[in-house]
């Protein structure tokens, strides 16, 4: 499969009922805006701590879903733009930020071409927890995100850790090996919000998981400057890896 395939598999699968698993996952978009509303930050315990004051920064957040994160940040007064590829994820995002009294921008469609269309723009690129997966060529990918940035920009990347994506599982407590790391296949996945639908079949999405080092590696020969790669542990068994974050600065 090339990227428009596994761009536009993944587009149907992202648009058939998400809107719907979201009000079954977070509430109406007014019930979600009001947990938002009361602590963003919690929303973006994981991203905060690597950004400068939100309230200055014209901030991208390409696959940003049901713009929770977007929103988040918007009520802590920075200008965000969504790209994501589902219109029933932004119908929710825009519903939620509207319920929450401030104002997101969104873009739709497939992040690659449209961040042509927005060149050096933003300050910071945000994203968060199952993004990389959705590319097939990490480099156009990286080069993507580097195409919406200014000189000095850089990026907040928020990711699962590939050791529990690829090849690890916990099963009562022992670790059990489920996978292959270096696997390089684009293989047939659930699409992450059917658990939250009953009765209705949910289309599968296409994708490509990376391992550590070719992400790293990857926004090195993009031209970043690796600044932080901190790896955290699973919330349930301390003991092994369940995300990353990195920060990754343009080199001017
Ligand atoms: C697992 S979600 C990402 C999680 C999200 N950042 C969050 O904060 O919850 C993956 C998102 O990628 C979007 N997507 C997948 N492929 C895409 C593409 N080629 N271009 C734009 N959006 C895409 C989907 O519509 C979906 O909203």
């Amino acid at each position: 499969m090339n990227q428009d395939e596994i761009a536009k598999q993944n587009g149907a699968a992202w648009g058939a009922h998400s809107y719907e698993a979201w009000i079954q996952a977070y509430g109406t978009p007014e019930e979600a805006a009001a947990i938002l509303r009361g602590d963003p930050q919690r929303k973006l315990r994981r991203i905060l701590p690597h950004l400068e004051n939100p309230a200055n920064l014209k901030i991208a957040n390409p696959l940003g879903s049901h713009g929770r994160i977007a929103t988040a940040l918007a009520i802590l007064g920075a200008d965000v733009t969504v790209f994501d590829i589902s219109a029933s994820n932004q119908q929710y995002a825009l519903e939620l930020a509207a319920s929450a009294g401030v104002q997101i921008h969104y873009e739709l469609g497939d992040f690659i071409p449209l961040a042509n269309k927005s060149q050096n723009e933003f300050d910071v690129v945000v994203m968060e927890l199952g993004v990389v997966h959705y590319f097939s060529d990490l480099n156009n990918f990286i080069a993507a995100l580097s195409t919406l940035l200014q000189a000095n920009g850089y990026v907040v990347l928020n990711e699962f850790h590939p050791i529990v994506n690829k090849a690890i599982d916990m099963v009562d407590g022992d670790v059990v090996l489920v996978g292959n790391y270096f696997s390089d296949n684009i293989k047939q996945a659930d699409t992450p919000y059917s658990v939250f639908i009953e009765g209705k079949s949910v289309p599968l999405c296409a994708i490509r998981l990376w391992t550590l080092g070719e992400i790293v590696t990857a926004f090195a020969d993009g031209g970043f400057r690796i600044d932080k790669l901190i790896e955290e542990p699973m919330s349930k068994y301390q003991s092994i890896p369940g995300t990353f974050t990195l920060v990754a600065s343009l080199e001017m």
